[in-house]
């Protein structure tokens, strides 16, 4: 049955104001109600989990209040708007026309990501990942009885690069599935045509499937490009499972929305066991939340990038003129920010005790993301300017990191 088309104008009146500093403390919000279960203290400066302290969108919450009036939350279902929604905005972001077919709902990405190592491959098996990545990449692999196989990332010139030719001295028949973050947490790549392209030839001749989280697709900055992996040829597509979500762009991540798509149905009818097999079925809110978010989000979206792109040129001048040893990786998407402390040749007790305990200032610590990110701390910009700029002169309080 053919999809009609719903995409509409964005319906948001004005520009939100993100420089609007909103309470989160005492929601039950991970970010800031979990800072004595994650750094000891609870005063630190909250700048690490990669949700944002930016109220949805109107368009979103106008929808769950419509929703919330009905007063009536029974049993539903994913209609067909939840489909064309998301259909139209993967093919207006970024270019891909996808099936009604291809698309299953999931409650979350990391579930995703467990649910693909368990429905793809055997205990035993090997995964790659490529390190620095999101920790629950490697949580995917080792809690399933799987091996982990890791392929660091080269940092090159100031922006990392994959390397093929260690991974394919890595890949030998147990070698089963590739688990691919695009764009990268935390580097902040966006991954290029070719990148991709050299990437998905090495796992087509060796029979790896490929799992690819594109959670962060939405976020990208001026000059970059998301490539939906499954877009690259048909013979890719047939070998990839993609992952995304409205969470990180539109801030709805506690709505458990997200969906997987593959053009395979093999692909598809085995990822299902999991989710629908354990009949895990949609949240109402979520679902009117993820049509909201993709119906009427273009321009908000496009707002929100250029907020970003001022704070981050903010935070690159900042870096430059006011502190030393400390070097920031040019983000090409994402909110997060990579940051390169490793000039100051400090261990990483030494770095959490002047981070946490003297700045007071909760960063994610580098090494979470694999040894490869020793030195390193990511920031989340995911916040009013003024936050970033708090953060930043938190460093500077250090005196060893004064320019
Ligand atoms: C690459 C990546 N994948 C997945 C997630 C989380 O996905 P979900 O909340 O849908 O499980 C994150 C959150 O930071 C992420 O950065």
């Amino acid at each position: 049955m053919a999809i009609e088309i719903i995409f509409t104008a964005n319906k948001e009146p004005e520009m939100q104001n993100f420089d609007e500093i909103i309470e989160r403390e005492g929601t039950h919000c991970y970010k800031y109600d979990l800072r004595k279960k994650i750094f000891g203290v609870d005063d630190v400066y909250p700048m690490w989990v990669a949700d944002t302290d930016f109220r949805a969108p109107d368009f979103i919450t106008d929808a769950l209040r419509k929703r919330l009036d009905h007063g009536i939350f029974g049993y539903t279902f994913l209609d067909d708007e939840y489909f064309s929604s998301i259909i139209n905005w993967i093919r207006i972001q970024h270019g891909f026309k996808i099936k009604k077919e291809w698309i299953k709902y999931s409650p979350g990405v990391v579930p995703s990501l467990f649910a693909s190592v368990l429905a793809f491959t055997e205990p035993n098996d090997k995964v790659i990942v490529q390190t620095p990545v999101y920790f629950p990449f490697y949580t995917a692999v080792k809690e399933t009885g799987r091996q982990l196989v890791r392929n660091p990332l080269v940092l090159r010139d100031g922006r990392y690069e994959m390397d093929l030719n260690n991974l394919k001295s890595k890949i030998d028949a147990q070698t089963k599935m590739i688990i691919l973050c695009s764009p990268h947490n935390p580097t902040g790549n966006v991954w290029r045509k070719q990148e991709l392209l050299d990437l998905c030839a090495v796992c087509l001749e060796n029979d790896i499937m490929i799992i690819s989280d594109e959670i962060h697709a939405d976020i990208i900055y001026q000059g970059n490009k998301h490539i939906p992996s499954a877009s690259l040829s048909d013979e890719i597509s047939k070998n990839t499972l993609t992952l995304m979500a409205p969470s990180k762009t539109f801030n709805i991540a506690g709505l458990n929305s997200s969906y997987v798509f593959s053009s395979n149905p093999d692909i598809l009818d085995k990822f299902s066991r999991y989710v629908e097999g354990l009949h895990i079925g949609a949240n109402i809110f979520a679902i009117e939340a993820t049509k909201a978010a993709y119906m009427h989000g273009k321009e908000w979206l496009s707002n929100l990038i250029g907020y970003y792109t001022d704070t981050i040129e903010m935070a690159r001048e900042y870096i430059h003129s006011n502190l030393k040893n400390i070097d920031l990786i040019e983000p090409e998407g994402t909110f997060l920010l990579w940051v390169d402390f490793r000039k100051t040749n400090l261990s990483r007790d030494e770095m959490l005790k002047l981070l946490v305990d003297s700045a007071k200032l909760g960063l994610s610590d580098g090494f979470m993301f694999g040894k490869e990110g020793d030195g390193f701390q990511r920031m989340n910009i995911g916040c009013p300017r003024q936050k970033v700029l708090e953060a930043l002169e938190r460093i500077k309080s250090i005196k060893s990191f004064r320019a």
